[in-house]
C-alpha cells in the first residue's frame, strides 16, 4: 500500500510510523508512507493555511488552495488515491473499514485542524469521510494513524502469524477469547486447567464458549 498523509504536523506522526507494525510493514516493502505538509503548497510569503470563517464565528478554517495543490500533486506523481477526509461527521471507523482500506493500493488521509475545512475542499474531491468516533480531536493525525495501523496489520504478510488477524475480535462474529501465558500461577490466580490439559479439541471448544460468554456480556448477543 502507498499512503499519503496530508498534515500540518508531519513530525508528530513520523516517530510512530517508524515503530512496530508500521515500521515493519515499511521495511518489508508492504507499506510506503509519504508525509505531506500541505503548508509547503502555499504560495504566499506567510505560508497561510487558514483564515477566518465567512459570516463570522469562532476559530479558523483551512483554506482550499494548499490542500487542492497537495492532493493534485500526489495524484500527478503516483496516480489516483482512495481519499479519506478525517472528520467527526464522517462514518465511524470499524474493522470492516480497516479491511477495506487494507485491500487498497493507494490511500490518502487528509488531517484537518482548527475548525475544520472550507466546504469546497469537501466538494472538490471524491472523499470518503471517516470519523474515529463520536468525540472531537484537535486534529486528524491520531485518527489517520489509528486507521492506517488497523488496515496495515491486515495486509497479507505484515503480521508474523497470519492466523492472529483472522481470529481476532470483530473479524469473526465472536470477540476474542481470553488468554494466559506463563507462569501457571501468579499471585493466587491460576491458569484454567483445560489450557494445560493437552486436549486440543477440548481447548478449542472451551475457547469458543468463553468467546461466546464475553460477546454476550459486551454486545448482548452471541451466535449459538
Ligand atoms: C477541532 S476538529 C474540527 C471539528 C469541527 N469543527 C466539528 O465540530 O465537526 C479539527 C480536525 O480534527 C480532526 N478530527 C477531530 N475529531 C475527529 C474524529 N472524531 N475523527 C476523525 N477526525 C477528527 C478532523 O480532521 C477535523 O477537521
Amino acid at each position: 500500500m502507498r499512503c499519503a498523509i496530508l498534515t500540518l504536523f508531519p513530525e508528530a506522526i513520523r516517530p510512530y510510523l517508524d515503530e512496530s507494525i508500521l515500521g515493519i510493514a515499511q521495511a518489508q516493502g508492504n507499506l510506503r508512507v509519504d508525509l505531506v505538509d500541505f503548508r509547503n503548497h502555499t504560495l504566499d510569503p506567510h505560508r497561510t493555511v487558514d483564515d477566518r470563517p465567512f459570516g463570522g464565528g469562532p476559530g479558523m478554517v483551512l483554506k482550499p488552495e494548499p490542500i487542492f495543490a497537495a492532493v493534485e500533486d500526489q495524484e500527478r506523481a503516483h496516480g489516483t488515491f482512495h481519499k479519506v477526509l478525517l472528520c467527526p461527521r464522517g462514518r465511524t471507523f470499524d474493522q470492516r473499514k480497516a479491511r477495506e482500506l487494507s485491500r487498497m493500493d493507494r490511500v490518502l488521509f487528509l488531517c484537518g485542524r482548527y475548525e475544520g475545512y472550507d466546504e469546497r475542499i469537501r466538494q472538490g474531491f471524491a472523499w470518503e469521510e471517516i470519523s474515529l468516533g463520536d468525540f472531537v480531536l484537535a486534529g486528524g493525525e491520531l485518527a489517520a494513524l489509528v486507521m492506517l495501523e488497523a488496515a496495515v496489520r491486515l495486509i497479507p504478510g505484515v503480521l508474523g502469524c497470519a492466523e492472529s488477524a483472522v481470529l481476532e475480535s470483530f473479524e469473526t462474529e465472536l470477540l476474542d477469547y481470553p488468554t494466559w501465558t506463563r507462569p501457571r500461577e501468579f499471585r493466587g490466580m491460576a491458569v484454567p486447567d483445560i489450557l494445560t490439559s493437552g486436549d486440543h479439541a477440548a481447548v478449542a471448544r472451551w475457547r469458543t464458549e468463553q468467546a461466546r460468554i464475553l460477546t454476550h456480556k459486551k454486545l448482548g448477543n452471541a451466535p449459538s
